[in-house]
């Protein structure tokens, strides 16, 4: 296959030739397996192909597939996944704005806390990632892959993670907060709790929306369906992606109503996007919450795989693990170490990957839907 026409984003991609994917399998052309130990970047949770998607996906495209831009028309796919999507948040959260990827989900909550507040800064984290659109790449908590495109968003303040005194430096003219609950990009880096609970605190002193970036935490990737769940702390603004749609594109910014509602009007049309709530996605994505929804065991299992991940790999220059669930970094003594490890794993069948900003850490985030044996079986293989 001629593959020089699709554009390239590194000079080094995994290369493998997907020919199939079932599970927590991929296949490639010859036909031979390979645990997928990435989830497609966190959104196979439920694995590749998950049943009850694919016929949810056959059912909508009988029926109709692009209806109208979003917002225009009642669309059932739309209006059913927005009234599930609430019914498992807090009761705040009652208003649900599709989108089509992670990037617009920020991009929307950045422009909603603008408008809400009539401000203009906007604060993240040392570590963090947002996505690689121009707003999303303003608050990037790495300067290595911003500084080709200053100049950026102005008013956007990096503050240090898990700092209670950079908190004081969010204030009246704060109009939002973006954080991750637990940092993927930076290697799995955990939010303390005391520390979340206060910058809740500063957000309501100081009237600043609080937006937690659950696109790559959410739907059971940590134990729980939401991150924020473990911590007892609920946002002004909840985003996802990735994992929602079950393998299909779709994103979300969920908010309180008279929160949201300050994107309809002065001027009306104040976030507007073509395939948002499309009505394919908004099915595929039913399925999988109503999977999540009736089986919790996806997540409540998925800190005791972790464990036994832990015990059972191990490696002379792996040093250790940081995870939540099964969102985990492998640390190793070097990059030369965990890069090698990784070519290693793909010859013996284990597709890895790193973390964006950390170059010793390797991602060890398998579908949630990985057994014990299948677990056993892939450690065998990345010791081999
Ligand atoms: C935490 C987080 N936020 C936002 C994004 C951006 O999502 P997308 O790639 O769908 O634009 C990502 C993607 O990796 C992410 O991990």
């Amino acid at each position: 296959m001629n593959k020089v026409h699709v554009a390239a984003t590194s000079p080094f991609p995994i290369g493998l030739q997907l020919s199939k994917a079932d599970g927590v399998y991929f296949y490639d052309t010859s036909g031979r397996a390979y645990f997928d130990f990435t989830s497609g970047i966190a959104v196979n949770n439920l694995g590749h192909r998950h049943p009850a998607v694919v016929e949810a996906i056959k059912k909508q495209a009988d029926i109709h597939l692009h209806g109208m831009v979003y917002g225009e028309f009642e669309e059932h796919p739309q209006v059913r996944l927005a009234a599930t999507l609430c019914s498992v948040l807090p009761e705040s959260l009652d208003t649900v704005y599709f989108c089509t990827s992670g990037g617009e989900a920020v991009e929307g909550a950045m422009k909603l806390a603008k408008r809400y507040t009539g401000r203009t800064e906007i604060c993240y984290f040392k570590g963090s990632y947002h996505g690689s659109t121009h707003g999303a790449l303003s608050i990037m908590g790495s300067e290595v892959y911003k500084q080709a495109y200053r100049p950026l968003l102005p008013d956007t303040r990096m503050l240090p993670y898990n700092n209670f005194e950079a908190l004081k430096l969010i204030t009246h003219s704060t109009a939002g907060v973006v954080v991750e609950v637990v940092q993927a990009a930076s290697g799995v880096t955990l939010a303390n709790e005391e520390w979340l609970r206060a910058l809740r605190q500063r957000c309501t002193e100081t009237d600043t929306l609080l937006i937690f970036d659950e696109i790559q935490t959410g739907y059971g990737r940590t134990g729980k369906l939401f991150a924020f769940e473990h911590y007892g702390v609920v946002p002004d603004v909840l985003l996802l992606a990735k994992a929602m749609g079950g393998g299909v594109p779709i994103g979300a910014f969920i908010a309180q109503h008279d929160v949201m509602n300050v994107l309809s009007e002065q001027p009306i049309l104040g976030h507007i996007n073509t395939f948002g709530g499309n009505a394919l996605a908004c099915a595929a994505a039913q399925a999988t919450l109503d999977t999540f929804i009736a089986q919790p065991e996806l997540y409540t299992t998925a800190a005791r795989k972790a464990e036994q991940i832990i015990e059972a790999f191990t490696h002379p220059k792996l040093t250790h693990f940081t995870h939540k669930g099964l969102m985990m970094a492998a640390h190793f003594e070097t990059k030369a170490a965990a890069y090698a490890f990784m070519r290693r794993s793909l010859e013996n069948g284990v597709v890895l990957i790193g973390y964006l900003f950390n170059e010793t850490a390797v991602r060890f985030a398998p579908p949630l839907t990985i057994s014990v044996d299948q677990i056993e079986a892939a450690c065998a293989s990345m010791r081999r």
